[in-house]
């Protein structure tokens, strides 16, 4: 993707450089760092300031055991696909019906991203032990889980986007790399009862933080988007 020059530290370069990370190196992030990154991730905006956002940062063993729990319960699901029965997205992210132009974009992140890996459909193993990538955080040193009270509505879903993209720009800003995470969702009961979160709590999502390993092929996977004319109506 050709980048325009933007001057290092500044909100553009940020935005730009700015990408899911899908391999870290196993420096740590300092809790300093990652409380500052999170107060900058305070200051998004929402409705009548309600600041819906809860976040559980997960290290070390707290973040192993949680990974350990989901990797074996994805495992036994490839092989007992009615084990997948018993965990259900915490809530429809995506639509329970697709429609194009929706399902193209979609089908054509995933298949070039396993098309960069060299994975195509036959390989399941394979495709399996690369979706498994996301219940390892994709080895980042940090895995944050975001909640959100069950009380609140549908608006407070746009006020976390909000929120979860300044985290994700702050975090760039001084150098680390993300990757939201969906995959999650589906395993919203077991990740709740790790951080033990209260009854009220929902899963929104997930995401791994760090520093990007450089050297990984998979964090030379770059997205298109659509441009400007086919966003952007002039009445
Ligand atoms: C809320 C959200 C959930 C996502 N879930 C996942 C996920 O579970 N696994 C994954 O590898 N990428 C996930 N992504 C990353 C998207 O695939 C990615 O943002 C998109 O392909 C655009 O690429 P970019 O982030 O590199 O610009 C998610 C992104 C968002 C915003």
């Amino acid at each position: 993707m050709s980048q325009p020059k933007f001057v290092p530290g500044s909100l553009d370069h940020a935005i730009f450089t700015r990408k899911s990370v899908r391999a870290f190196t196993n420096k740590p992030v300092p809790k300093e760092l990652l409380k500052a990154i999170v107060e900058s991730a305070c200051r998004a905006p929402s409705g009548t300031n309600t600041q819906p956002w809860r976040v559980y940062a997960l290290e070390g063993d707290a973040k192993n055991g949680l990974v350990n729990e989901v990797c074996k319960i994805h495992d036994a699901m490839a092989k007992d696909p009615e084990i997948a029965k018993e965990y259900t997205d915490s809530y429809d992210y995506y639509p329970q019906k697709w429609i194009s132009p929706f399902i193209d974009r979609r089908r054509q992140n995933g298949w070039s991203l396993y098309g960069l890996l060299g994975i195509d459909k036959t390989q399941r193993d394979k495709m399996h032990e690369q979706q498994q990538r996301n219940f390892k955080f994709f080895d980042a040193p940090v895995g944050l889980v975001f909640t959100l009270n069950t009380v609140m509505g549908r608006g407070s879903l746009l006020d976390y986007g909000m929120f979860i993209q300044t985290l994700m720009l702050a975090a760039r800003g001084v150098g680390l790399s993300t990757c939201p995470q969906a995959a999650w969702l589906a395993f919203s009961k077991i990740v709740l009862s790790h951080i033990k979160a209260g009854p009220d709590e929902m899963l929104v999502c997930a995401m791994s933080l760090g520093y990007e390993d450089e050297t990984a092929l998979v964090n030379t996977f770059e997205t298109p988007r659509e441009g400007v004319d086919t966003v952007l109506s002039w009445v």
